[in-house]
């Protein structure tokens, strides 16, 4: 789901609170390549939440790293940004078949009652689908996001020289990433996106992203500060800690684990929890037969492993190269980056013009 729609090739932009990330493909099936590829830094404090608290200081980053990329080019000023999942909705509803006129305001009635805005406070996407529950009504995708959100992104992006030619609700692309358009036609997955001060959580179901939400409370910094605190360690040692002995009980007696094991506990609880609000909350639900992780924090060794086991269920990493295997070979990018790229690649691919997808 975007803000608005345009048809031109365009840069992929992943707007994290500590990195950017920027892909610009070209071609495509076989013949897709990278265009070019960049990836730089935040300090602190600049962007807070997916909030952009120093716009000058992001809009001379991407200028920096669109113009120093680490691979190859970009050949263009479009851009397709991330918006922050923290900061945006997404709801499935199922609304009274009516005029295309009568739509638009039926939508951001039924809207103003689920987020925590005015309706004159939030910009909304929508997006039909052919029939809902009974003849009489139709099943609608509606994705939120407060104007001074989108707004602060569009002129930070704008004064880094570049055109935004879409914004795009952050699950919106992990999914167009993780999950490929000649999938199953009834494939279902809980989408996680493990990252540094937050996890979000999103369902894809029937074609497209019908629940989303984020945790503050389980990320990957907050398994290195229980790390820290527990055993009395740097921030720095603990982040060693975790990436090398992760949920594996071979390495070092297995401390890391038996330190973290409260922290996989509460996100084993948390996928539960929101895949019963899914099946109870969301129309016409499917039951969820995966559960796919992805994100930096999903480098957690043996994590599939543990969680699978914890909730009895299908756990897998997602594969952020599902789509161009053949790419993974050009070594662009470091291999212990993979998971954290969903959301750059899946905008990458929104942002070529010749999407097969977008011909269907
Ligand atoms: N090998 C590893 N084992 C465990 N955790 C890891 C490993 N590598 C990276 N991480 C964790 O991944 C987290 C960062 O995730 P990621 O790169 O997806 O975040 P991001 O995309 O920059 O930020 P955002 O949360 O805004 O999306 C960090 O907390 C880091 O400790
Ligand atoms: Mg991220």
């Amino acid at each position: 789901m975007s803000f608005f729609q345009n048809n031109q090739n365009a840069i992929g932009l992943d707007i994290s609170d500590l990195t950017l990330r920027a892909v610009q493909f070209k071609g495509q099936g076989r013949g897709l390549a990278f265009e070019g590829y960049g990836q730089i830094d935040v300090p602190p404090g600049i962007i807070k939440n997916g909030e952009i608290l120093e716009p000058r200081t992001v809009s001379d980053l991407i200028k920096r790293m669109i113009s120093r990329p680490s691979f190859g080019r970009f050949s263009t000023k479009n851009v397709i940004a991330s918006l922050p999942e923290r900061r945006s909705f997404i709801k499935a509803l199922e609304i009274p078949q009516i005029d295309s006129q009568q739509l638009e305001v039926t939508i951001r009635q039924e809207m103003s009652q689920h987020v925590p805005f005015s309706a004159d406070e939030i910009y909304l996407d929508w997006q039909m689908f052919k029939s809902g529950a009974s003849a009489d009504t139709s099943r609608v995708l509606i994705g939120a996001t407060p104007k001074s959100i989108v707004d602060s992104y569009i002129a930070a992006l704008e004064d880094a020289d570049l055109r935004p030619v879409s914004l795009v609700i952050e699950s919106m692309a992990i999914a167009y990433a993780l999950i490929p358009p000649n999938a199953e036609k009834n494939t279902s997955a809980m989408i996680l996106d493990i990252g540094l001060n937050r996890t979000s959580f999103l369902v894809f179901d029937q074609g497209a992203v019908r629940f989303s939400a984020s945790s503050k409370v389980i990320s990957g910094s907050a398994m290195t500060r229980l790390i820290a605190q527990k055993l009395s360690l740097s921030n720095d040692q603990a982040e060693e800690a975790k990436r090398l002995c992760g949920l594996d009980p071979t390495q070092g007696k297995a401390v890391i684990p038996k330190t973290l094991m409260p922290a996989i506990d509460q996100l084993a609880k948390q996928i539960e929890k929101f895949l019963q609000y899914y099946k109870t909350h969301v129309p016409q639900a499917n039951e969820i037969s995966q559960i796919i992780l992805a994100g930096g924090g999903a480098n957690l060794k043996n994590l599939t492993k543990v969680l699978s086991e914890k909730l009895g269920r299908k756990v897998v990493l997602g594969n952020p190269w599902c789509q161009f295997e053949h790419l993974q070979k050009t070594k662009v990018i470091p291999s212990q980056q993979y998971l954290s790229q969903p959301t750059s690649f899946g905008l990458g691919l929104l942002g070529l013009a010749n999407l097969s997808r977008k011909k269907k």
